[in-house]
């Protein structure tokens, strides 16, 4: 595969899903991948388990299909919606942002006047949706609706701009997968997650049921390669990363070692990845029943959790190309 399939991941990155509401993602994901896998199914939390049927060892593969959102916790009588987080949200990044309700209510986020910019807390802040009273934003929006940040992808021929890459991007990687393993002597489950941003806990429970012997996530992580960055040694571009740490777990070696050398076979671009926080579904795959050699495959990605979470369409690619011969190896590690 040598380009991004524009429409498909459009479609995927402007679909509503924060975590908890998923069903949207899922359903559209569902529909790309029916005729490319052997059994669909929903499980109770609401993951969406692909089975493409093999004689090899049992391997998960992992991405989430929720995003970062905003859950409405009063509305003051001048119609204004006061918020609680759902996952990892920032009050820097969100102030003077869009973002869209399950029934497509746009709204901004604002703040009360401050003195001094870091004063600048999410309690601080509110939802305008253009409501004068209560009654008139009743009429739309209830206590406990979520919203998730609102900007149109943008797709060219260098990058993907957009929300939600965290962790669409991950989900389109598997669904491109998929489309190209005609026959696999691995057993194979894709699991597309739900609620990865409130602590793993859709892989959590598909990793008991589905029993893998081997895990492997597909997710973003950070790079240090803007200006006076963080230290760290990925950088966008240069290749897809194998983990080796991070916050949740540390990657089996066994199989850090195969996917290392497999993408040296492969002679594809790969980097080593020490996320100093954070962590991924496999930090719950890794722990299931008497515990799963597991890793992640990530996508270096700037400004993660934001409105214009950035990937390079190169690192996307070779993700696409590396799995796709990765999953028919016999993984003997
Ligand atoms: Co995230
Ligand atoms: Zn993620």
């Amino acid at each position: 595969m040598d380009k991004l399939d524009v429409k498909t991941l459009d479609t995927l990155l402007s679909t509503f899903g924060p975590s908890g509401n998923e069903e949207a993602v899922r359903e559209f994901i569902e529909s790309e991948i029916k005729d490319h896998v052997d059994e669909l199914h929903v499980d109770t939390l609401g993951n969406l388990i692909a089975h493409k049927k093999g004689n090899g060892k049992r391997i998960m593969l992992a991405g989430h299909m929720d995003q970062i959102g905003l859950m409405v916790t009063y509305i003051d009588k001048e119609g204004f919606l006061r918020f609680t987080n759902i996952g990892g949200i920032s009050p820097a990044v969100s102030l003077s942002q869009r973002v869209i309700f399950k029934n497509g209510t746009i709204g901004v986020i604002g703040s009360e006047h401050l003195e001094n910019i870091k004063d600048l807390k999410l309690d601080k802040m509110f939802i305008d949706i253009g409501a004068n009273s209560r009654e008139e934003a009743e009429r739309i929006i209830s206590i406990g609706d979520v919203c998730g940040y609102f900007n149109a992808p943008v797709i060219d021929d260098q990058k993907v701009v957009s929300p939600s890459l965290d962790d669409r991007i991950g989900c389109y990687i598997m669904m491109e997968t998929i489309k190209n393993i005609k026959e696999s002597p691995n057993d194979l489950y894709f699991v597309f997650t739900v609620q990865e941003e409130l602590g793993l806990r859709g892989a959590k429970t598909s990793a008991y049921q589905v029993e893998p012997d081997i895990g492997i996530a597909y997710d973003v992580t950070m790079t240090g390669d803007t200006p006076k960055a963080r230290t760290m040694a990925l950088k966008m571009g240069e290749g897809f990363a194998i983990k080796a740490k991070d916050n949740s777990m540390i990657s089996h070696p066994g199989l850090k070692n195969y996917l290392v050398q497999e993408a040296k076979k492969q002679k594809v671009n790969y980097q080593i990845e020490v996320l100093e926080f954070g962590g991924t579904d496999s930090g719950a795959i890794h722990l299931s029943k008497e515990g799963v050699p597991s890793s992640v495959l990530s996508i270096p990605t700037r400004y993660i959790h934001s409105t214009c979470e950035m990937v390079s369409n190169k690192d996307v690619l070779g993700a696409i190309n590396y799995s796709t011969k990765l999953l028919m190896t016999d993984f003997n590690f």
